[in-house]
């Protein structure tokens, strides 16, 4: 795969609409990807790999005041474990210093090993439970963060 990033605008929609469902049982829907677009502190990235068109890996994020929150990170299945989510963090490092980011903070679903295990690579330690934050299925949330600075097995 020969990747490349760019940041994703409201033309992308379609395409990172049919990502998200290729990824997610859960996807978000369109309204919350348009919301996304249109933030200033927002920032979404797209990863292709070279000749296609299609997006095959997306990250999501805020930076406010020093602060990243990382929404989401997606890598489409067919692409999984080459990397690309790593990447992808890497991008929202370099991104996210830029603009004066200083600590990362996420929500992962209690259940979600992979997205856990990612995390965990990539340096990111618990730091509290957000019980039944995922409301629909009572579902826990693992709250994690990291300092932008601090050297983990990512980017
Ligand atoms: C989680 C997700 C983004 C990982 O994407 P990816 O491109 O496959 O991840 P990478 O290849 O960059 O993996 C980096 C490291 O993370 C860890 N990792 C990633 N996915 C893993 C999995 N399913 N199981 C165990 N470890 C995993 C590994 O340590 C991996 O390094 P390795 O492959 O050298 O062992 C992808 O599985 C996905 O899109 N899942 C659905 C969406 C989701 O749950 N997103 C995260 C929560 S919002």
């Amino acid at each position: 795969m020969v990747i490349q990033l760019r940041r994703a605008t409201l033309e992308d929609l379609p395409a990172l609409l049919a990502l998200e469902g290729r990824c997610f049982d859960r996807p978000w829907p369109e309204g919350a990807f348009a919301a996304e677009l249109a933030l200033p502190y927002a920032q979404v990235w797209l990863a292709f790999d070279e000749g296609d068109p299609r997006p095959i890996g997306y990250v999501d994020f805020w930076v406010v005041e020093g602060e990243i929150s990382l929404l989401n990170v997606a890598v489409d299945p067919r692409a999984r474990r080459r990397g690309l989510a790593r990447m992808l963090l890497a991008k929202l490092k370099t991104e996210g210093r830029a603009v004066g980011g200083e600590m990362i903070f996420l929500e992962v679903r209690r259940s979600n090993e992979g997205g856990l295990a990612l995390y965990r690579a990539a340096g990111f330690e618990q730091i509290g439970i957000r019980k039944g934050y995922y409301a629909a299925e009572k579902e826990d949330a693992i709250v994690m963060s990291r300092a932008l600075d601090t050297d983990g097995a990512v980017g």
